[in-house]
């Protein structure tokens, strides 16, 4: 059978986004569940957003396989068509009521970046791209940010699950805070880098995430023609393994990468 091409697959992408976002609106008695720890939680509602999406896509691209972060499913990330799942981004902030949370679906084709879709249902907005295509927001492309991080806000993530990192992790933001503007820690990475791309943001940090973390979003800050790589600026690994992401505009993005 042959598989949709991307503008396809990304159509399918956003519908099944939006379809599963009524769930995330319409949640109530949220019970968190704890994984690895008291920081990394979960819900039955990350649960039926994901399940819903891979029913979705699976019935569009039959042969599609899916690495997503509930439920242990991850298939090899190097099959003809892969579909990367973070059903709720910003998890945390879905329990406490803080209203900044996303749906996030990339899809990669034999290991590259293809297309990526994220959801904010609070703000109705869809970002979206396809490799080679630009970046959009609700339709209407959006453009990475060209000033230096002097003059701009920079995004951050804890690396909550790593407190091993929080002394790196907070020396290195009281390094940013100092040149920029200002820092923010909004809860989802995915909508941290979607800043970066739509040029809310000058910069994004994070120096432990996940691939369903940024998969999404890394290709639309590139679309954007933003920068997007590990904390050190080196390329960021597409396979499955967990690591540090530093985006941002170009001029930005440099700026962090030589913080005094
Ligand atoms: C988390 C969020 C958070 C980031 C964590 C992620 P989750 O994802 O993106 O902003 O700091 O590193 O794990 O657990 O809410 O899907
Ligand atoms: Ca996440
Ligand atoms: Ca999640």
């Amino acid at each position: 059978m042959s598989v949709p091409d991307n503008s396809v697959l990304l159509a399918a992408m956003e519908a099944a986004e939006r379809e599963a976002a009524v769930l995330v609106m319409h949640a109530h008695g949220i019970l968190a569940e704890c994984k690895s720890g008291h920081r990394d939680v979960v819900t039955e509602y990350d649960r039926r957003v994901q399940a819903l999406l891979v029913e979705r896509l699976g019935a569009v691209c039959p042969g599609a396989r899916f690495f997503c972060e509930e439920n242990d499913r991850h298939d090899d990330l190097h099959a003809e068509t892969v579909f990367i799942i973070d059903p709720i981004d910003g998890t945390m902030n879905f329990v406490r009521g803080m209203n900044h949370s996303c749906i996030s679906i990339a899809c990669h084709r034999s290991g590259e970046p293809a297309a990526a879709a994220v959801y904010n249902p609070y703000m109705d907005e869809m970002f979206t791209a396809v490799r080679g295509g630009g970046a959009f927001l609700n339709g209407r492309s959006i453009h990475a940010s060209d000033a230096p991080l002097s003059e701009t806000i920079v995004c951050c993530g804890t690396a909550p699950y790593r407190e091993d990192l929080t002394g790196e992790t907070f020396r290195m933001l009281e390094r940013a805070y100092r040149l920029s503007l200002d820092i923010r820690r909004q809860g989802s990475a995915e909508l941290d880098l979607c800043s970066v791309a739509a040029g809310r943001a000058g910069a994004y940090c994070e120096l432990s995430i996940s691939l369903w973390d940024y998969a999404a979003g890394s290709l639309i800050v590139r679309e954007a023609g933003g920068r997007c790589s590990r904390a050190d600026g080196s390329p960021l690994p597409f396979d499955g393994s967990v690591t540090s992401v530093l985006a941002g505009g170009a001029q930005a993005w440099n700026d962090f990468l030589t913080l005094p």
